[in-house]
């Protein structure tokens, strides 16, 4: 177990900056979470981080030690890889022996351990095939019982679920995080997906442009955007951003409160708030309505998600009166696109 810490990381490529001053902590034993799109500089991080790549300029702690000039095997770090690297012409055994053989280890404690992290991930049964052999969920947990045995400082992993399918994912979503909790490692692990991130994470660093925008519990991270960048790129569908008299005024989908829905406890009162269904989409676990809010902004296409116990028969083409706490909008700057103070919803429009 151990910190690690990057102060003003950076890393240029030809022309291109795909890591632009990362200032990052992870905890002792936490389980971090970096998300964010395609290209924001995800595997760069890591990859720097486990010095596999150089950085620009910057620095990287590890346990509370400068390690810019060790090389990846003295960094204590192991790293698992979208596409778990497995050797395939190696048994399951001799995968998850290979980094101790490599080390030199003597052979009986080579057993010992190959032995206790087959138990510890259930593939006691595999020991003897080859990947091939084995399910995407199988593999996933080979390679992971191969990064461990050597017992890492920290973890490392680049979206190791992405080649599972959605049902497998969620259980090994699961699992992952009820190993991290045993061996208490402190894990950094890379994804796109915000479910994931939710899911996994003690904190998300929302990754874009090679900055981070935001660092927060999950729900934090959720509940309190600090952009307009973080407040779209959490949640599904993601919170509406409405433009109302020169601010964007943001409200996530399932705060709209349909008539007869149960307003919620302690977040002040709900005030009146008129919604006019254009379409009904019915997902089987609720609903999801497209329509617009006439006093506000008839131009705006917004989204709201209904529970599936909310039993109002509601319809396109027609208006109704829905809720909203005003403790619920959020405030951002059109220009910078940065959170500002909350200030009362202005007035509606005629009607
Ligand atoms: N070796 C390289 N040479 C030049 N540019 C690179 C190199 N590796 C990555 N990049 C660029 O740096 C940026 C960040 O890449 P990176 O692989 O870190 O993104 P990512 O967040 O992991 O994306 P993904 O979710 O698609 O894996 C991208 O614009 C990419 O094209
Ligand atoms: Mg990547």
């Amino acid at each position: 177990m151990a910190t690690v810490e990057t102060r003003a990381l950076r890393k240029e490529f030809t022309g291109h900056t795909a890591v632009d001053g990362v200032d990052l902590t992870i905890n002792e034993g936490e389980f971090l979470v970096l998300l964010g799109p395609s290209g924001c500089g995800k595997t760069t991080l890591l990859r720097m981080i486990a010095g596999l790549e150089s950085q620009t300029s910057g620095d990287i702690l590890i346990g509370g030690r400068v390690v810019n000039d060790l090389p990846p095997r003295a960094r204590k770090i192991a790293m698992v890889f979208q596409s778990y690297a497995l050797y395939p012409h190696l048994s399951v055994a001799k995968n998850i022996a290979f980094p101790l053989k490599a080390q030199g280890a003597p052979r009986e404690s080579i057993a010992g351990e190959v032995d206790r992290a087959a138990k510890m991930f259930g593939i006691e049964r595999l020991l003897h095939r080859k990947p091939r052999q084995l399910s995407g969920g199988e593999r996933q947990r080979v390679a992971l019982a191969r990064a461990m045995v050597r017992h890492p400082d920290v973890f490392l992993l680049d979206e190791p679920l992405s080649n599972l399918d959605a049902k497998l994912r969620n259980l090994a979503r699961d699992e992952l995080k009820q190993f991290q909790r045993r061996l208490g490692t402190t894990t950094l692990y890379v994804t796109h997906d915000q479910v994931e991130a939710m899911g996994l994470g003690d904190r998300i660093a929302v990754m874009s442009g090679g900055t981070v925008r935001q660092l927060g519990r999950p729900q934090e991270v959720y509940d309190e955007p600090a952009d307009t960048f973080v407040a779209g790129f959490l949640g599904s569908p993601p919170m509406n951003l409405v433009p109302v008299d020169g601010v964007l005024v943001g409200f996530r989908p399932e705060q709209l409160l349909a008539p007869g829905a149960p307003a919620s406890e302690g977040v002040g009162p709900a005030v009146p708030m008129r919604f006019a269904v254009e379409r009904v989409e019915n997902l089987g676990a609720g609903r999801l309505l497209y329509g617009t809010l006439p006093d506000h902004a008839p131009d705006q296409k917004i989204i709201v998600s209904l529970a599936y116990t909310v039993h109002s028969s509601i319809e396109a083409g027609r208006t109704y009166d829905f809720r909203m706490h005003e403790s619920n909008l959020k405030f951002f700057d059109p220009g910078t696109g940065r959170r500002v103070p909350a200030r009362p919803l202005p007035a509606r429009r005629s009607a």
